[in-house]
């Protein structure tokens, strides 16, 4: 009988999924599920590995992957691959696949969640009762923006923003979209409107922010862009929080040069607790759960895991992101 692949697991699974992955491979796996594998640990996991299942806490940098000399797949259980070196994977021949697809519109859920309780500063009201603040009805008290027939910018318009913009329709927005390349068929079904980034930037009543983290995005939201904004406007980030120069939000909500600003992710994370945004009550903030429900985080599990195995067997995996790899044999 041929001998299973060795693999290591960066963090402990679900069961059924370890179960599955446990008959096809002989596995090693970080048994935490609260804190992610020291890089040291994993470098010396990876030496003896052909597959490697990753999260997006994991650094998969060009030094690691230049130890894993047996390696031939890395699956990571996330659609953005930000923290692994791709160009590193390539040039050595490993397989690179990610898991988009599943979470599509759980992310687009969260993201319609994020922008609602920040525009109507839903976790700021709560704590306001709860802390015992409430002493009336009062007019203007508590008073948010209105999300009903406002303009939607989508700054990235891929599956998730296709999604977002879906649900925009539902509440009757204006969406305008900036991305690389124009979607006609996105403009013909959801009346989504091309916009250059400056543009969007001033028209929209929120900016919704889904690229992913590229050399070319990051802090593709700076100081000038947010100076751009209307003073009334929103900013939510669900994608990566490298896209936003952080210190300059900060500035711009501390100096009401926008109304607020919705953050399921940060530059570091988790996002030390003394960070200044914290401090700030017109931010919403969340620890990067766009694609937190039960059913995706389980598909996105089981698809990683496939992926992982199909490409052990030799089969192209459905989402390789560098799936030129195999095309040169
Ligand atoms: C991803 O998959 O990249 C999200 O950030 C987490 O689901």
């Amino acid at each position: 009988m041929q001998a299973k692949p060795k693999i290591y697991v960066t963090r402990r699974l679900p069961d059924e999924v370890i179960n599955w992955l446990g008959d096809h491979c002989e596995m090693d796996m970080w048994e935490s599920e609260e804190t992610p594998v020291p890089y040291e640990e994993l470098e010396r996991q990876v030496e003896e590995v052909e597959g490697l299942y990753c999260l997006l806490t994991d650094r998969i940098d060009a030094s690691l992957i230049a130890r894993a000399k047996r390696l031939k797949v890395i699956s990571t259980m996330a659609v953005g691959y930000n923290n692994i070196d791709v160009e590193a994977a390539t040039s050595r021949g490993v397989l690179v696949a990610n898991t988009p697809g599943v979470l599509t519109e759980t992310t687009a859920d969260l993201t319609f969640a994020l922008l609602m309780a920040t525009a109507r500063r839903i976790t700021e009201s709560s704590e306001f009762l709860r802390s015992g603040k409430w002493k009336t009805w009062s007019p203007l008290l508590l008073t948010g923006m209105d999300v009903y027939g406002a303009t939607l910018g989508i700054i990235g318009m891929g599956s998730i923003g296709e999604a977002v913009a879906r649900r925009a329709r539902g509440f009757n927005m204006n969406i305008l979209y900036h991305n690389r390349s124009r979607k006609p068929e996105v403009e013909r079904e959801l009346g989504a409107v091309y916009a250059d980034k400056r543009t969007l930037l001033r028209e929209s009543d929120f900016v919704v922010l889904l690229t992913p983290l590229t050399p070319e995005t990051r802090h593709l939201i700076g100081r000038e862009e947010l100076r751009l904004m209307k003073n009334t406007a929103v900013l939510i980030n669900v994608a990566r929080g490298g896209i936003v120069d952080e210190a300059a939000l900060y500035e711009a909500l501390k100096n009401n040069e926008i109304w607020a600003a919705g953050l399921d992710v940060f530059e570091q994370e988790p996002v030390p607790l003394n960070h200044p945004l914290l401090t700030l009550p017109n931010v919403v903030t969340l620890p990067h759960i766009g694609s937190a429900s039960v059913k995706t985080r389980m598909s996105m599990a089981h698809l990683a895991a496939r992926q992982l195995v199909d490409a052990l067997n030799g089969k192209m995996p459905a989402h390789a992101v560098n799936r030129a790899v195999w095309q040169k044999d």
